[in-house]
């Protein structure tokens, strides 16, 4: 190869690698939450997660030790912790029916949130996470949809 077209192409290979990267970390698709959903999620938060989860869904400041009984405190909701590697169908779960099948203590809330108000709450639980993480759920989510 002759000397002048190493640097060319090196910079192909360099410029094409970022162009995959960026791909690879750029949303492609918009959420599936809208403006409204976020803003009701957010007062229902308020009301009935706050109080445990934190008012900005940091969790209880030690969540990964658990308590004298074994319990784990209430975890960050924010996308610090394995929140985001559920799908929404177990998210919604553990919102209507509380903690208490997996041997946990977060109460249920199906007779307080109808299906709407639970989406909602996750649509503003979401829109706190990080784009890539929100990204990274999204493609599993996406995933287990075409499984
Ligand atoms: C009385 C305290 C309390 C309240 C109120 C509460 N939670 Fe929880 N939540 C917990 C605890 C504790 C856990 C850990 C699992 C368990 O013990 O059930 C948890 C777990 C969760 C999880 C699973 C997190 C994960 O990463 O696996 C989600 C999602 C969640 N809560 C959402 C909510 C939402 C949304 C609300 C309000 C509608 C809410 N919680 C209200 C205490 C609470």
């Amino acid at each position: 190869m002759k000397k002048v077209a190493r640097p060319i192409l090196a910079g192909m290979v360099l410029i094409t690698i970022i162009w995959l990267f960026i791909g690879d970390i750029t949303p492609t698709q918009p959420p599936w939450f809208s403006a409204e959903q976020v803003s009701q999620g957010e007062e229902l938060y308020s009301e009935h997660c706050s109080s445990c989860h934190g008012v900005h869904a940091e969790g209880a400041k030690s969540w990964r030790t658990p308590d004298e009984n074994g319990h784990l405190p209430p975890p960050p909701l924010d996308g610090a912790a394995h929140t985001w590697h559920h799908p929404k169908s177990f998210l919604q779960q553990t919102i209507l029916e509380g903690g208490a099948k997996l041997g946990g203590v977060m109460p249920p809330f199906a007779d307080k949130l109808s299906a709407d108000e639970v989406d909602a709450v996750i649509a503003w639980i979401q829109s706190l996470w990080p784009t890539d993480i929100y990204y990274s759920w999204s493609k599993r989510e996406q995933k287990r949809a075409n499984q």
